[in-house]
């Protein structure tokens, strides 16, 4: 490991330990006069970095000027922040870091979302595993082994994976459901890319072996290194990756050539891959049409479609235990509602996915199999501006419907409340109801069936994190039988 000791890194992440804008400067060695070559190098260096407008993979590398006064830097960023963005935190950290920073030859800064790192010697490609920060969150698990157990292990998957990434990326971001605690535990690492899968791999190992010094029983915790962090935490705290095109050209040579090397890059691989796909339809095409006319004699023209609605069934259905542990025994304290058809809870599977289950009342009469198909249609509904229905769950006379999780209550929660109502201005709501006809088109008219809603109502209008309204408890009419002439009919008829 080498020293390390001409340093000054900073962080900020203003929920953790840290004070935000915490600033560790060591200024013991490694100065550089004002106005000197080298300052100048840098100054140049840092500010053209935000410049670099054809990087979309959030990783900057870049020197200027000649030994012995030529700076290097490197900026990266986590693999699900935007390139204009990822530039623009980059480029507001510069000035911070040399104001807390001033004549450094060589400093690093930790950002919540990227690491900025300049020298007076190349960098590039080395690994450099201290100095090292530690933050942590304050809050503290009641189930230590297991809670850091299930940290180690995500961090392990992480690094494997993270490690494999190209050149221009080796970031890995997931999360993992810790059953004794309850908790969804999100985390990512990241590496410079210019490591190799081997320095990567190293760096994070030897991070991950530092999170019991750093962070045991911690709820959350960061591992800084000036070549690879890593961070877990109970709340997801990143987006989705964003996913990266083509792989790096190898060779860069002149603009003409290098067009139609992209253009041959691309389009071998795309003819490769449907030419293989195509190959491998035919081949289980043909495979299965022997096995059925072995088994049957032929006599099953359409045995694929049954089967693959077979399986279909079976990946929707859910284990009933599985359920009852998400919603914690239909406890009172998951209860999201009460609805036509049931009470509906809220629940939590063990990948951490925020279900809705609705616990269907019992008196419904239709037998297990025509359950099962209504299920398996309704299923196949699917808009933006419906709610999902995932699947279903049987165990005896219990039946539950399972749904995506819908965050942030009904329409009616809001429209019929005075102060919520003002968080919606008309323009909102114009939005809103431009989508809940959307959804209705496509239950009329665009999907397979014909679904007619009748009970379409403020309190079935459920609304996303953006306010986006998704119509729920459609298609249940077809999953009850319903008697048209019985005088409860109308109870389920609504608005
Ligand atoms: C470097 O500069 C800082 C102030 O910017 C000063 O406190 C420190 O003593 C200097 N170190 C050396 C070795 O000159
Ligand atoms: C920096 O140095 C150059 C020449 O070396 C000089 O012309 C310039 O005035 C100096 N600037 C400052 C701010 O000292
Ligand atoms: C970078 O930051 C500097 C000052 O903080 C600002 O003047 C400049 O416009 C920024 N550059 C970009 C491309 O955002
Ligand atoms: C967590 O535990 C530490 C000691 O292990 C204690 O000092 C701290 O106050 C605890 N934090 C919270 C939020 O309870
Ligand atoms: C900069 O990074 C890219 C992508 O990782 C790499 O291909 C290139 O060789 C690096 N440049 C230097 C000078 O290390």
């Amino acid at each position: 490991m080498a020293l390390f000791p001409f340093l000054c890194y900073l962080f900020f992440i203003a929920a953790y330990h840290a004070k935000a804008d915490d600033a560790l400067c060591d200024n013991n060695i490694g100065n550089y006069t004002s106005n000197s070559t080298y300052d100048n190098n840098l100054k140049t260096l840092l500010s053209s970095l935000s410049s670099h407008t054809e990087i979309n993979y959030g990783f900057y590398n870049f020197s200027y000027g000649e030994e012995p006064n030529k700076a290097y830097v490197i900026g990266v960023c986590r693999g699900d922040i935007e390139p204009n963005q990822c530039r623009t935190n980059l480029n507001n950290s510069i000035g911070y870091l040399r104001e807390q920073c001033p004549n450094q030859k060589e400093a690093i800064v930790w950002g919540g979302d990227f690491t900025l790192w300049y020298s007076n010697r190349s960098i590039f490609g080395l690994l450099e595993t201290s100095p090292t920060l530690y933050l942590y969150l304050q809050r503290n698990t009641s189930y230590v082994d297991q809670y850091m157990q299930a940290v180690a292990n995500l961090m392990r998957n992480l690094t494997a994976k993270a490690a494999l990434g190209d050149s221009r990326r080796k970031y890995e971001a997931d999360s993992v459901f810790e059953t004794t605690s309850f908790e969804t535990i999100y985390g990512y690492v990241l590496c410079m890319p210019d490591l190799s899968s081997q320095q990567c791999t190293d760096c994070l190992n030897a991070a991950i072996s530092e999170i019991p010094n750093c962070c045991n029983g911690k709820m959350g915790g960061n591992v800084l290194k000036p070549s690879c962090r890593l961070r877990y935490d109970p709340y997801r705290f990143f987006n989705s990756t964003i996913v990266l095109d083509s792989p790096p050209s190898t060779n860069n040579t002149s603009s003409g050539q290098s067009k139609t090397g992209t253009v041959i890059a691309v389009v071998v691989p795309v003819v490769t891959v449907v030419l293989v796909l195509i190959l491998i339809c035919i081949y289980l095409r043909l495979r299965k049409r022997k096995q059925f006319s072995k088994a049957n004699n032929g006599a099953y023209e359409d045995g694929d479609e049954d089967e693959d609605e077979i399986t279909i069934v079976e990946s929707l259905q859910f284990n009933f235990d599985t359920i009852r542990v998400a919603t914690s025994d239909f406890s009172d304290s998951n209860k999201l509602g009460q609805g036509g058809f049931g009470v509906v809870y809220r629940g939590k599977l063990p990948n951490g996915q925020m279900i809705a289950v609705k616990r269907l009342s019992k008196d419904s009469d239709q037998g297990d199999v025509e359950f099962k198909n209504e299920v398996l249609l309704v299923a196949k509904l699917q808009h933006r501006n419906l709610v999902r229905l995932l699947g279903f769950s049987l165990e005896g006379r219990e039946k539950l419907l399972i749904y995506e999780y819908v965050t942030n209550k009904s329409l009616d929660y809001f429209i019929f409340n005075p102060a919520r109502r003002a968080q919606l201005n008309w323009e909102k709501r114009y939005d809103i109801i431009k989508c809940i006809v959307r959804g209705l088109i496509y239950l009329h008219e665009d999907s397979r069936l014909r679904i007619i809603h009748r009970d379409l109502k403020a309190s079935n209008i459920l609304l996303d994190d953006g306010m986006n309204p998704k119509i729920s408890d459609f298609g249940l009419a077809r999953l009850f039988v319903i008697d048209q002439t019985q005088g409860n009919t109308s109870k389920i008829v609504g608005t």
